[in-house]
C-alpha cells in the first residue's frame, strides 16, 4: 500500500499508522517482531510523510465502525519512506474549519482530504455519465475554440491581446454559443461538449469566472425534443451517481407562473410556501404604503409561513427586514395569528377585521405568520422570492436529499435593464414565439415571449437553453430591436448571419452548469467545493497567484502600455 501518513502513534514497541490514500484510511501496525531498523523508521514517521508498506491484512480485535476499513488492520513487514513532509499549514482533516483563503492557497493539501477526493471522483463520474449518455443518443463531442471574438452572454469578456495583430484582442468564450450554432449549419446534427466558459462577473457561491458547461445543440429539434432528451440525461445521472430514481417528465411552469407563485424564475419547490396577491384585500385600506404602491401600478403580495409566529421573534424579523432591503424592499410588514389574538407591525393602520381578512386570504391558521411586501412588481417578487427560501431554511425545510427538478418555460424575449435599455433575457439568437411576432411592432415588446427554457433544481438555475432563430431576416430584426445597427451586427455576428445564407437547419440547445449540477448532487453549498482549483472572491488563483504582472518585453511585443485604474 502507498499513501500519506494521516496519523502516527508510538505505543512502546508498537507503532500505529493511519495511512491515507484516495480511497480512505487504513490502519497499519508495526509490531516489535519487526526488528529495530524498521521499527525505528516507523517511529520517525510524521503526518503527511509519503510511505509504502508491504504486509498482511488481519481482522482487528477492536473494530472501528467509523471508517470503512475499520474491521481490519495491516501488519507491516516492509516500509519505504518516499518523501518526508514539513508540518502542513492546514490540517488534512475533512471537518477542519480553517479559513477558506488558506484552503485555496494550499489547495493541494486541501484536496488530500477524503471529502475533496470524493468530490473530484464524483464530478468525474457525472462527466463520464454525460459523455456516455449523449454518445448513446447520437451526440458528437466537438471542441470549439477558446480564442474567439466576443459571445453575447451578457457578462464582461476576458480578453487576450494579439501579438501578431497588435492592438487587436481575442475574447475568451462566455459559452460556445455561436460555434455550436455553426456546427448545426455544418451538419453535425447533435453536438455536445464539456466546455470551459469564461465570464468576468461578480462572484457568488454558484458563480466562478471560469466554469464548465455541459453544452448541447440539436438540429431539427423543437423545445419538447430538447426537454425529453435532457430529462433522459438527468434521470440517468441521478440513477448512476446517486442511486436515486427520479420521476420524469418534470413539472413545467411558465415564467409568469413561476414569478406569480414563487417570486422567482428558479423556484425551489421542496416546500409549499407560495406568494399570495393581496391587491384586492388591501385596496381600500388606510395604510398609505400599500395604497401608494397600488396607485403606482405596483403590487402587494405576501407569504404565509406555517408555524412561524413563535419562531420569528422581533429580533429575527428585524434581521429579515435588513436582508429584504438588499432586494429593494423598503420594509416588511408582518401579521401573526397567535392564540392570544392577531398582532402585527401595522396594527395601528388596520382594524382587527382587516387584518383577519388578510390572514384569511393567505389561508393562515393559528400559529402562522404572514410577511407582506408592497412595491414595484419586480421588487415584490425578488424580495418574497428570497424570503420564502430564507424562512424555509430557518425552519429546516430544505432537505439536500430531496431533488425537485422542474422546467421554467416561455421566458420573456426581452427585459429592460436599469438604464431602460432593451436587452435579450436569454441571448439574441433565441427564437421568439412566432405567433407573437406582431408584438414587436405594436409596442408590446416586453410582453413577447420566447421559446426559451431553464432547468431548475432546488432553487438553482442548473441550465438554460432555447430554440434558435435560423432565419436571417428574423435574426436581423431582433438585432434591430436590441438597438444594434447593421454595421454592429455585421461586425459582431456577421459570420453567423453569413452562415445562415447557406442552408441553416432549425436547431435548439441547452447548457448545464456542470459545477452547479455536481454541487447540488453532493449537497455542497458552493461550487468551489467541486472545482479542483477555483478562483477566490477577487477572481485570483490563490495557488499560482494569477493574475500577475508580465515582463516589459512581453508588453512591448504586444504593443501594450499599462496605465493603472487603481
Ligand atoms: P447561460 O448563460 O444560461 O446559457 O449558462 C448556462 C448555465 O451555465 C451556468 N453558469 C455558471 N456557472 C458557474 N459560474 C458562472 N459564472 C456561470 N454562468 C452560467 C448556469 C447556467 O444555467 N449559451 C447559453 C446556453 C444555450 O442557450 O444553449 C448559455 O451559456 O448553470
Amino acid at each position: 500500500m502507498n499513501g500519506w501518513v494521516a496519523k502516527a502513534r508510538s505505543l512502546g514497541s508498537l507503532v500505529f499508522v493511519d495511512l491515507r490514500d484516495k480511497s480512505g484510511i487504513t490502519q497499519i501496525t508495526f509490531n516489535e517482531d519487526l526488528g529495530d531498523e524498521i521499527l525505528d523508521k516507523a517511529k520517525s514517521l510524521r503526518s503527511e510523510y509519503v510511505i509504502g508498506i508491504k504486509g498482511t491484512v488481519n481482522e482487528r480485535s477492536s473494530k472501528n465502525p467509523k471508517i470503512s476499513t475499520g474491521d481490519i488492520e495491516v501488519f507491516a513487514e516492509e516500509l519505504v519512506i518516499y518523501s518526508e513532509a514539513m508540518t502542513p499549514p492546514i490540517y488534512v482533516k475533512d471537518d477542519d474549519n480553517v479559513d477558506e483563503n488558506l484552503r485555496l492557497k494550499y489547495r493541494y493539501l486541501d484536496l488530500r482530504k477524503n471529502k475533496m477526493q470524493r468530490n473530484l471522483t464524483f464530478r468525474h463520474r457525472v462527466v463520464k455519465c454525460a459523455r456516455d449518455y449523449y454518445d448513446e443518443n447520437g451526440f458528437t463531442e466537438v471542441e470549439t475554440p477558446i480564442l474567439i471574438k466576443s459571445t453575447p452572454e451578457g457578462a464582461r469578456d476576458y480578453i487576450v491581446p494579439s501579438r501578431v495583430k497588435n492592438g487587436s484582442f481575442y475574447a475568451l468564450p462566455q459559452s460556445p454559443q455561436l460555434f455550436k450554432q455553426l456546427l448545426m449549419v455544418s451538419g453535425t446534427d447533435r453536438y455536445v461538449q464539456i466546455a470551459k466558459c469564461f465570464r468576468d462577473e461578480d462572484l457568488r457561491a454558484d458563480r466562478q469566472p471560469e466554469f464548465t458547461q455541459i453544452d448541447l445543440e440539436m438540429s431539427f429539434a423543437d423545445e419538447d425534443t430538447v426537454i425529453e432528451v435532457q430529462e433522459g440525461f438527468l434521470k440517468r445521472v441521478m440513477k448512476e451517481v446517486k442511486g436515486i430514481d427520479i420521476q420524469t417528465p418534470f413539472p413545467r411552469l411558465t415564467w409568469t407562473e413561476a414569478m406569480e407563485r414563487y417570486g422567482s424564475d428558479k423556484p425551489d419547490t421542496r416546500f409549499d410556501i407560495e406568494l399570495i396577491k393581496l391587491n384586492d384585500v388591501v385596496s381600500d385600506c388606510n395604510f398609505e404604503v400599500f395604497t401608494k404602491a397600488l396607485a403606482e401600478g405596483g403590487d402587494v403580495r405576501g407569504i404565509c409561513v406555517p408555524g412561524g409566529a413563535a419562531e420569528f421573534s422581533r429580533k429575527k424579523i428585524d434581521k429579515l427586514v435588513e436582508e429584504a432591503k438588499h432586494y429593494g424592499a423598503k420594509g416588511l410588514v408582518w401579521i401573526k395569528d397567535e392564540e392570544s389574538g392577531i398582532t402585527s407591525s401595522v396594527s395601528k393602520y388596520f382594524t382587527e377585521e382587516e387584518l383577519a381578512n388578510i390572514l384569511g386570504k393567505c389561508n393562515a391558521s393559528k400559529g402562522d405568520i404572514v410577511f407582506i411586501v408592497s412595491d414595484k412588481s419586480k421588487v415584490v417578487f425578488d424580495t418574497l422570492g428570497f424570503l420564502r427560501r430564507k424562512v424555509a431554511g430557518m425552519l429546516g425545510l430544505l432537505d439536500d436529499n430531496d431533488f425537485k427538478f422542474l422546467w421554467v418555460v416561455d421566458f420573456p424575449m426581452f427585459e429592460e435593464d436599469e438604464e431602460g435599455n432593451i436587452k435579450a433575457m436569454h441571448h439574441p439568437f433565441t427564437q421568439p414565439k412566432l405567433d407573437e411576432l406582431y408584438k414587436l411592432d405594436n409596442g408590446q415588446i416586453l410582453d413577447l415571449k420566447a421559446n426559451a427554457y431553464d432547468i431548475v433544481l432546488n432553487g438553482v438555475e442548473l441550465g438554460g437553453g432555447s430554440v434558435r432563430i435560423h432565419d436571417r431576416e428574423l435574426q436581423a430584426k431582433m438585432f434591430n430591436v436590441l438597438g444594434l445597427s447593421d454595421e454592429e451586427c455585421q461586425e459582431k455576428f456577421g459570420f453567423l448571419i453569413e452562415a445562415f445564407k447557406y442552408g441553416a437547419p432549425p436547431h435548439a440547445g441547452l447548457a448545464y452548469g456542470l459545477d452547479r449540477l455536481v454541487m447540488l448532487l453532493l449537497g455542497e453549498k458552493s461550487i468551489r467545493e467541486v472545482i479542483a482549483f477555483p478562483k477566490n472572491a477577487n477572481a485570483e488563483c490563490p495557488v499560482c497567484e494569477a493574475p500577475a504582472p508580465v515582463e516589459e518585453e512581453q508588453l512591448n511585443e504586444l504593443g501594450i502600455a499599462i496605465s493603472l485604474n487603481n
